[in-house]
């Protein structure tokens, strides 16, 4: 039998579709010869829907911004000490709605976005947040979604999250001594967040667990840490202190370089960096102890090759003399800053989208939802955002009397 087929073009908004309609040979094991003109085409037309949807997300640097971060509440049942202040009342009222989150995300993803991740505050402590995620998983086009979370109410909802095909797991934990958990965060939840953290690892979750690195508050840990990073499936990152947050409690004293860090550790075996990457040049505040003198760290153990990137962190596999490995990675935002790799758009949990989490520059899109925004308004919006985001902060500079210039606005409404 011959092969019938017809093909019909159609241009909309700039993007072509060819749609076929064709009778192939039953017997037919492969399509016809007729039918490779028709798939060519129709690749060629994918390729470029994809084109467009990247150039809709890439920035005036050519960074291409596929990573939301979407904060989907400012309240906590923690109080760490460096994110909010003891006393913080936070207003529930001007919180997006998840439908409102559930429309900025799908048009996001519509533009190209594919990765999503779900931050605070605490975002497990928002009423609904299971359905809210099942929902965002429906969504065609979005790759990953993956949840920071302080661990408190992880446990009864770990299987759940996995079911529904979360696969990645950030636990922040800054301190494996009781007292001490309760001194950073105010909250006596350290067998909870331990039990946390060994289901996630029983259910085969990918789980990092966040070390803010604090001088004379929890450096006694960090070989703890690292020891843990040998003893369990997860990896390890330390992260270096931001004068964002909670203003009180940031001094430029309590601050460790990512490279300070990396040397003690290696103390413990060798640095070999994982993948490939390239880091960025070091800024000023102890980059210097940071780096070899080219952007590079200097890791004892380590080969030529630099790490891996994996998002900010530098991850190297830490391989003991008595051959235990495990990996670590290094968040450096302030000593060695990663900004011409960023792919970040970050939107608030009060609805502003935010190019940078260290520059102050938001766009109020909660207004813009609730005046009834029509979809491509709120694309043009997203996209204004992307076009403006800063190539870098330059913190490292602004060195102010206190250390740093602090940044305006809270990290569990902007997003950890
Ligand atoms: N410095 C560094 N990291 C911070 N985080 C929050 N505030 C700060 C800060 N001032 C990060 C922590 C926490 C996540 C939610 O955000 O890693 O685990
Ligand atoms: Fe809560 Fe995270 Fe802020 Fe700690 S860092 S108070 S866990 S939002």
């Amino acid at each position: 039998m011959g092969t019938i087929f017809s093909w019909q073009k159609k241009t909309i908004q700039g993007i072509t579709f060819l749609r076929l309609y064709g009778l192939f040979s039953l017997k037919s094991q492969h399509p016809p010869l007729s039918a490779i003109p028709f798939i060519m085409a129709l690749s060629s037309s994918q390729d470029s829907q994809q084109q467009e949807r990247n150039e809709l997300i890439r920035d005036r640097f050519s960074r291409t911004i596929s990573y939301l971060r979407l904060s989907i509440t400012d309240r906590c049942n923690l109080r760490c000490l460096y994110c909010m202040p003891p006393s913080s009342i936070i207003q529930h009222a001007e919180l997006l709605s998840y439908e409102e989150m559930l429309r900025v995300v799908g048009i996001a993803v519509g533009m190209g976005m594919n990765k999503l991740r779900l931050t605070g505050g605490e975002p497990l402590v928002r009423r609904g947040i299971m359905d809210f995620i099942r929902n965002l998983t429906e969504i065609k086009g979005l790759d990953e979604i993956r949840l920071t979370t302080n661990g408190v109410l992880l446990n009864d909802k770990a299987a759940e999250l996995r079911r529904i095909g979360i696969r990645n797991l950030n636990i922040s934990l800054d301190s494996m001594q009781r007292d001490k958990f309760l001194k950073i965060t105010g909250g006596d939840f350290f067998d909870q967040v331990w039990q946390s953290i060994q289901t996630a690892c029983d259910l085969g979750f990918n789980v990092k667990i966040n070390v803010v690195a604090m001088k004379g508050i929890n450096d006694d840990e960090f070989i703890d840490f690292a020891k843990l990073a040998l003893q369990r499936p997860v990896q390890v990152r330390f992260i270096e202190f931001m004068p964002i947050g909670n203003k009180e409690n940031w001094d430029k004293s309590r601050f460790i370089s990512a490279g300070e860090l990396q040397t003690l550790i290696s103390t413990l075996g060798t640095l070999e960096p994982l993948g490939q990457g390239r880091p960025s040049v070091a800024g000023t505040l102890d980059g210097a102890g940071a780096t070899a003198g080219h952007g590079r760290p200097s890791v004892a153990g380590s080969t030529s090759s630099a790490p891996r990137l994996e998002g900010p962190a530098r991850v190297y596999r830490l391989t003991t003399p008595d051959g235990q490995t495990g990996k670590v990675g290094f968040i450096s935002p302030i000593s060695h800053h990663f900004c011409d790799q960023c792919n970040r758009l970050r939107l608030t949990s009060e609805g502003r989208l935010r190019a940078c989490l260290l520059h102050n520059h938001e766009t109020d899109l909660k207004a813009l939802l609730r005046q009834g925004g029509t979809d491509s308004e709120i694309q043009e919006a997203i996209r204004e955002t992307i076009l403006n985001k800063p190539k870098g902060h330059t913190m490292q500079n602004d060195q102010t009397a206190s250390g740093l210039t602090h940044c305006v606005g809270q990290m569990s409404q902007i997003g950890g």
